[in-house]
């Protein structure tokens, strides 16, 4: 009962007590014991998740020099598009873990680092395979032939049986949407004259149902899929869609609501077709929104620009590199590292909101 008020009473409750709530539940549970709550995090997606995969890849959309990873553990930049942890690096540490799940490209993804799971998620790619295509990014479908290789690998490394309880007691993550809309649909007059972005989003959501009920068959039975942010409002966007205008561009957001609303429609009813499975919708909008909006309320004072960016100039590349001027001396204070990847202090607001979502997934 508890767990059920906690996930329902989402919108009634005030989110500190509520983070406090599952922390607590937590605590609890793991007790001391120094078990992970899941046994392996399997994670699929966009830059939002992707731990070092595009590394690999001849690919414009690589986080692999600094500034990225300026405040990551050993200033390494892994290929995070952060300056430090992404959210699901923050929940993997809320679990229990010690250590991330390696880029499932990465030397790193051998033996019994394949354990604890795997990441395959590639930044530029989206639900639909034309948006990774577009920037020699991993497709999704691409990404769950990568995770049937990984099951073989898992199943050598652990032995069949302990493989296939693996393999069921993980956690799934899905995070994936916005390069689809920002980075091809918004820019693609093809896509763009062929639907509007209501067709668009029920062709994702499409594609979204069959990669959920291909998890399933491979034995999934927890997964958890974000929802789409208010992508109006990364300074990207502004800067792109925003016709000089300083605010979020609402026409963007509408079309990430109307997503979302399919979204948690569709994964209603996924969950009454399968038997067995938990999933879960991280919905980071509200939480994000109300970020980017107020970001005073949360110690926040700059939610319009990037840490590194100067504002002005995230039409050349959306990304920062070596030769970004004006990088910020300290990154806490921004909601934005670059011009649309949120900073470690924003990725820690919603991680809080993954593990509150997310709390039936993991006890
Ligand atoms: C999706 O469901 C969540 C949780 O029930 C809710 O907070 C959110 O507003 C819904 N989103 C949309 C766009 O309907
Ligand atoms: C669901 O779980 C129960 C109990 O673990 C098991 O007996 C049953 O076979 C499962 N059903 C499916 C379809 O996986
Ligand atoms: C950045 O600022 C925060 C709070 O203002 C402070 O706690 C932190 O130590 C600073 N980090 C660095 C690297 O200076």
């Amino acid at each position: 009962m508890v767990r059920r008020s906690i996930v329902h009473g989402f919108e009634a409750m005030h989110v500190e007590a509520l983070v406090a709530s599952a922390f607590f539940l937590l605590f609890l549970v793991i007790g001391g014991s120094a078990q992970p709550l899941v046994p392996a995090i399997i994670t699929f997606g966009d830059s939002s998740v992707d731990v070092g995969n595009n590394d690999y890849l001849h690919t414009i959309f690589k986080a692999n020099c600094p500034p990225y990873g300026r405040d990551f553990k050993n200033h390494v930049a892994t290929g995070r598009f952060c300056n430090g942890k992404l959210a699901t690096d923050i929940t993997a540490e809320t679990l229990g873990f010690t250590s991330y799940a390696p880029a499932y490209l990465s030397p790193q993804a051998s033996g019994k680092n394949l354990l604890i799971g795997a990441n395959f998620a590639s930044a530029a790619s989206g639900y639909y395979d034309d948006t990774a295509n577009l920037y020699h990014a991993i497709p999704l479908s691409q990404q769950l032939y990568y995770y049937k290789q990984y099951q073989s690998k898992l199943a050598k490394v652990a032995g069949y049986s302990q493989a296939s309880s693996i393999i069921s007691g993980a956690l799934y993550i899905v995070s994936s949407g916005s390069s689809d809309f920002l980075q091809n649909y918004y820019i693609n007059p093809y896509l763009y004259k062929m639907y509007t972005p209501d067709q668009f989003s029920s062709i994702l959501i499409g594609i979204y149902s069959k990669f959920i009920k291909d998890l399933y068959i491979l034995g999934a039975r927890k997964i958890g899929v974000t929802s789409l942010p208010p992508f109006g409002c990364v300074p990207a966007a502004i800067t792109l869609f925003g016709h000089g205008s300083n605010q979020c561009v609402s026409r963007l957001n509408q079309d990430a609501k109307n997503f979302n609303w399919k979204l948690n429609a569709t994964t209603i009813s996924l969950s009454m077709q399968l038997p067995n499975l938990t999933i879960v919708v991280f919905d980071i909008y509200e939480p994000f929104y109300d970020l980017v909006t107020a970001p005073s309320k949360q110690g926040f004072f700059e939610a319009r620009r990037g840490c590194c960016g100067t504002g002005t100039i995230e039409t050349t590349t959306l990304l920062c590199n070596r030769k970004s001027i004006g990088t910020c001396p300290n990154a806490t204070g921004y909601v934005f590292w670059d011009s649309v990847h949120p900073s470690e202090a924003a990725n820690q607001v919603l991680a809080n909101t993954l593990i509150t979502q997310g709390i039936n997934l993991v006890i």
